[in-house]
């Protein structure tokens, strides 16, 4: 079985970014939280916690040190809450998010009705929408359009890690009504290029492994792509949890990760996918009675 990584695939730029700017301030002041997890990932938030990275869900005057904002941004609230009672914060928010928050705050001071195409329980959804004041509405698929609720001038944006697909059929509904629309793809180029590296690969493979958090919203969006190509996919976190049965006859296996799983994880992904390729042509080649 050859086992095949997505040209694009793990940690992305702001992931990297935020976990250098946390280990960056745990080496200067030995001291640091993250505001809510830093990523979604689970074996690397326990990493952090080993380090001695604290996770906070409140600023106040409890709150002990530097805390971390991740990568999927806050709301304005938050900037003030730490202002008011003097918490040192580093603010690791990705750039590609700080642009779509900025994007939606001016969409609305101009007069628009914004809609982001995305998940309203994701972290970045809800800081988005506070940056409009809570006015923005927030749809996670064309379905989702009504004429009732969005009228006059409407913007469009979206999360920075929903499918392409999605945003275009909700840009194809608004189309449909009687608005005066802008439409900004606010889909981050790291998202973009794993789904595409993911969508290419799954012509070339019997059988799809995707990596990273199941609470990561990117991550499983990949292996959506991956079965909705008709291909058995399988979602994990670490290699423990792969099943050599998986690869039963299998010739050609694919493997990509979420944009927070780290290369660390990925490696010991194919490392075990290689060994379980090595333990069944050693079982194949295992002479039988009558041959020996
Ligand atoms: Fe930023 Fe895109 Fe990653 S928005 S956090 S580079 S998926």
């Amino acid at each position: 079985m050859q086992v095949l990584l997505a040209a694009h695939a793990g940690f992305c730029f702001g992931v990297r970014r935020a976990i250098q700017q946390v280990e960056a301030e745990l080496a200067h002041s030995g001291k640091v939280a993250t505001y809510g997890p830093l990523i979604h990932n689970p074996q690397v938030i326990a990493r952090l916690a080993d380090q001695g990275v604290a996770i906070v869900d409140h600023l106040d005057m409890s709150t002990l040190g530097p805390v971390v904002i991740r990568s999927h941004g806050v709301g304005p609230a938050i900037y003030e809450q730490a202002a008011q009672h003097g918490v040192n914060l580093i603010d690791a928010t990705c750039p590609f998010v700080a642009n779509v928050q900025k994007a939606a705050r001016d969409f609305t001071e101009q007069g628009y009705q914004v809609v982001i195409a995305g998940d309203a329980d994701h972290p970045e959804v809800q800081g988005i929408v506070a940056w409009t004041g809570n006015r923005a509405i927030v749809v996670a698929s064309g379905k989702e359009i009504t004429g009732d609720k969005i009228q006059g001038k409407v913007a469009l944006i979206a999360q920075t890690t929903l499918k392409e697909a999605t945003f275009r059929e909700v840009e194809a509904a608004l189309r449909q009504l009687d608005v005066e629309l802008i439409v900004k793809n606010t889909i981050c180029s790291a998202t973009a290029k794993r789904q595409e590296a993911a969508q290419q690969l799954v012509s070339q493979v019997e059988v799809m492994v995707v990596v990273g958090g199941r609470n990561s919203s990117n991550t499983r969006k990949l292996a959506q792509i991956c079965v909705a190509a008709g291909l058995p996919t399988y979602h994990v976190e670490q290699a423990e949890e792969l099943d050599p049965r998986w690869f039963k006859n299998v010739n050609q296996a694919g493997v990509t990760a979420g944009a927070s799983t780290p290369h660390w994880i990925i490696e010991e992904v194919v490392q075990r996918m290689t060994e379980i390729q090595q333990e069944q042509e050693l079982e194949n080649n295992v002479p039988t009675e009558e041959a020996a």
